[in-house]
């Protein structure tokens, strides 16, 4: 990771030592890197502005990582979010992010939440299938407004990726499909609502995905839809969003794309097919999540316990485990990990890193080499900055860790640790 340097005998992540900030805020501890957060929005954001002849927004997707800080950062560096409904929505009202930069997704919004989205006055609420056009034109018609809606659509694309961030082909919950034409039908009746405006598409294929084809004919099956409703209901599709999932380096296995080439083929694909099927060029919008925040961020633990099982492994208990980071117990996902006093030292041992949680499938690396480990030592474990407090929980009432933020050497807290009384505040 880019954002991690040796000094000495020390591990260091955006000028920071991380030994001294384990003393100071205690482990297991989420670090990120604000500068690679930023590095990485400007990517895509520069690129968009160099390849794209037309308009463009750059909107995080906000289940990658969320809280108030991410969007004074997003603020800064001008671009907007894609949310879901409910939480992550009112954490960007809370800390004061402009909502008419926010794309709100999800599969079943409830009538409770449509009404919030059309009374914040968010960007468009993308629509998932018919019952929810439905919901937004009756709570926008009580309301008097027009909603502004994008239609989610699956482009019959197969990313190649784990089963479950699959969302581009047909058996998916997500979106209406355009091949069994449920999409068309789903157009046509927000054409008939006098209370939507259907002002754009959406897709997203997948995450983790390594291969530019899958993207370039997503946008191409978009377009091809765009150019059916124009000639049959008239309506002429401002806005293109193609959703998120270029894929990051978790380990050396790894070979992700350069965001800045994956730009440039899209907004070639996009001007192309515009071209091809004489439509006006939409405004692009991009929805990265992983790909900004991933490498930003490490984990730090404490190791508790090493037991070394003759003729069968080496089992190395850490303080956290499958509650800050379910990715290896949901994906089987892979990271790579370092120790972090000695860094550098030759891997000597195969070990399996398990957290402290009652399950046997609580892992966090399932046979890594590392340095000799004993008890007391920190390790570090990289590119988890996406999906990892997002996704984390209080299982077995464990507390979640505080995420420290570095910039330049310093480094601040963006969520505070959890107390056992904050586990215990929602109870009867
Ligand atoms: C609709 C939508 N957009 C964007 C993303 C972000 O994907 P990634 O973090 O892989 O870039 C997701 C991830 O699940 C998503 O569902």
């Amino acid at each position: 990771m880019e954002c991690l340097s040796v000094k000495g005998d020390q591990l260091f992540i955006g000028g920071a030592d991380v030994e001294a900030l384990a003393k100071k805020y205690g482990t297991p501890l989420y670090i990120m890197d604000e500068n690679t957060i930023r590095k990485n929005i400007k990517e895509y954001k520069d690129s968009l502005n160099k390849y794209y002849k037309g308009e463009s927004l750059v909107l995080y997707a906000g289940k990658a990582f969320c809280c108030k800080q991410m969007y004074k950062i997003l603020t800064d560096e001008g671009i907007g979010a894609d949310l879901m409904a409910g939480g992550e929505t009112y954490t960007a009202q809370a800390s004061g992010f402009d909502m008419s930069k926010v794309y709100i997704h999800g599969n079943n919004k409830t009538e409770q939440e449509i009404s919030m989205l059309l009374d914040i006055g968010v960007g468009a609420i993308v629509a998932d299938n018919i019952y929810e056009l439905k919901n937004i034109q009756q709570i926008a018609e009580q309301k008097g407004i027009i909603a502004q809606v994008l239609l989610r659509v699956k482009p019959g694309v197969e990313a190649h990726t784990h089963e479950f961030i699959q969302t581009g082909q047909i058996d998916s919950k997500f979106g209406v499909a355009i091949e069994n034409g449920e999409a068309i039908l789903a157009a046509e009746y927000a054409s008939k609502c006098p209370n939507i405006n259907l002002k754009g598409l959406h897709c997203h294929i997948g995450s983790q995905i390594f291969d530019y084809p899958p993207f370039e004919l997503a946008a191409r099956k978009c377009l091809e839809f765009a150019s059916l409703i124009k000639s049959k209901f008239g309506i002429t599709i401002k806005e293109l969003n193609l959703g998120g999932g270029i894929g990051i380096k978790y380990t050396q296995a790894d070979d992700p794309i350069d965001i800045s080439k994956f730009i440039q083929g899209i907004c070639a694909a996009v001007e192309s097919n515009c071209a091809r099927l004489d439509l006006p060029l939409p405004k692009i919008l991009m929805e990265p999540g992983r790909s900004i925040v991933a490498t930003s961020g490490i984990t730090v633990y404490t190791i508790g316990c090493v037991k070394q099982i003759e003729g069968v492994r080496k089992y190395v208990s850490v303080d956290g485990g499958m509650s800050d980071n379910p990715r290896y117990i949901m994906y089987q996902s892979m990271y790579e990990a370092v120790r972090v006093r000695k860094p550098i030292d030759d891997d000597t041992e195969t070990v399996r890193v398990v957290g402290k949680f009652c399950e046997s499938g609580d892992i966090l690396l399932p046979d890594i080499k590392m340095p000799e480990l004993q008890v007391g030592d920190l390790i570090a474990i990289e590119a988890t900055g996406a999906y990892n407090y997002s996704m984390s929980s209080n299982y077995n009432r464990v507390p979640r860790p505080p995420v420290v933020m570095v910039r330049d050497g310093k480094d601040y807290i963006a969520i505070n640790r959890e107390s056992y009384e904050d586990l215990v505040k929602n109870d009867a």
